[in-house]
């Protein structure tokens, strides 16, 4: 610690306040890179004893300017401490965390020389995880649909720790996956990362007109959680229409739905891929 600072706070001192004016800790650590988490302090009037830092319960860092090395690091489960250095009111600790998705409660505390060694603390949560690149992606999905087709689709989400869970919803509603349809997950990749893709097997309902939504959810349980989806549409048209259709060619019919008009005009596929892209 730069003495004449220390005088200059001392001898500008209004209150007699020593603390922590500033603790940064990221809410997410990627496990592919080191983490930086840096403590700001305040002492006043009051003499520096030492800074630590502390992992959950487990001290990992401890700055004290009387001894030599003034800093000390300590590994502890759960992470490496790669380096940490003190400067101007200000100590900073390099941490690599382990592959695994889990949150832990990083402290900064600072005391005052002795007699009293009053301290004083701040803590904040930093979550291990690594987040998927991209959106999931929706293999599978026609844009024209007719009730009673059997569509299978595959959604398939980004490298991730942890892996993502997959949800499937059609017009908002959740799908319940089938006891052999879970989430699928790869191979692990450095890091712990792993993609994972879940398979949904529609078949489209004859109640329905208009369109189908597909909504896939990519979601990574981690607190707080961490959501990606996308979504397609399926338009659907139906069989009596189109018959219909063939068999009155020139005659003047009405149909409420817009699609169905495009399909009397000509080319159903090339119209219609026109309107839903
Ligand atoms: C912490 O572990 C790393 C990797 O195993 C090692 O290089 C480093 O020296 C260790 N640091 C301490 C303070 O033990
Ligand atoms: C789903 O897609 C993923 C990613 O493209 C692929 O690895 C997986 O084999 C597919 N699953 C099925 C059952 O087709």
């Amino acid at each position: 610690m730069n003495m004449k600072l220390l005088t200059l706070i001392a001898l500008c001192a209004v209150t007699s306040a020593y603390k922590i004016t500033q603790l940064k800790v990221p809410l997410y650590a990627d496990p592919r890179r080191a983490a930086e988490l840096s403590c700001q302090f305040e002492m006043n009037d009051h003499r520096l004893h030492s800074v630590k830092w502390y992992r959950d319960l487990n001290e990992i860092f401890r700055y004290n300017p009387s001894q030599k090395p003034t800093i000390r690091l300590f590994n502890v489960t759960g992470v490496i401490v790669e380096g940490g250095e003190c400067e101007g009111g200000c100590c900073m600790v390099r941490v690599m965390p382990t592959p695994v998705a889990t949150r832990a409660a990083y402290s900064c505390e600072i005391s005052t020389e002795g007699p009293k060694f009053l301290i004083a603390r701040e803590t904040k949560l930093m979550t291990v995880v690594a987040m998927p690149d991209k959106d999931p992606v929706i293999y599978g999905a026609p844009k024209l649909a007719k009730p009673g087709d059997q569509i299978v689709l595959n959604c398939s989400s980004d490298y991730s720790l942890p892996a993502s869970d997959i949800n499937w919803y059609i017009n908002d509603e959740l799908q319940k996956p089938e006891l052999w349809h879970r989430t699928e997950l790869s191979a692990v990749q450095s890091g712990g990362l792993r993609a994972s893709w879940r398979i949904l097997r529609l078949s489209v309902p004859s109640d329905v007109t208009g369109a189908l939504r597909v909504r896939c959810e990519a979601v990574l349980s981690v607190e707080p959680p961490v959501i990606r989806e996308t979504s397609v549409l399926m338009t659907l048209f139906s069989r009596t229409h189109l018959s219909k259709y063939v068999s009155n060619r020139g005659a003047r019919i009405v149909y409420q739905d817009l699609m169905l008009v495009s399909v009397i005009l000509s080319n159903v596929n090339m119209i219609l891929s026109v309107i839903l892209s």
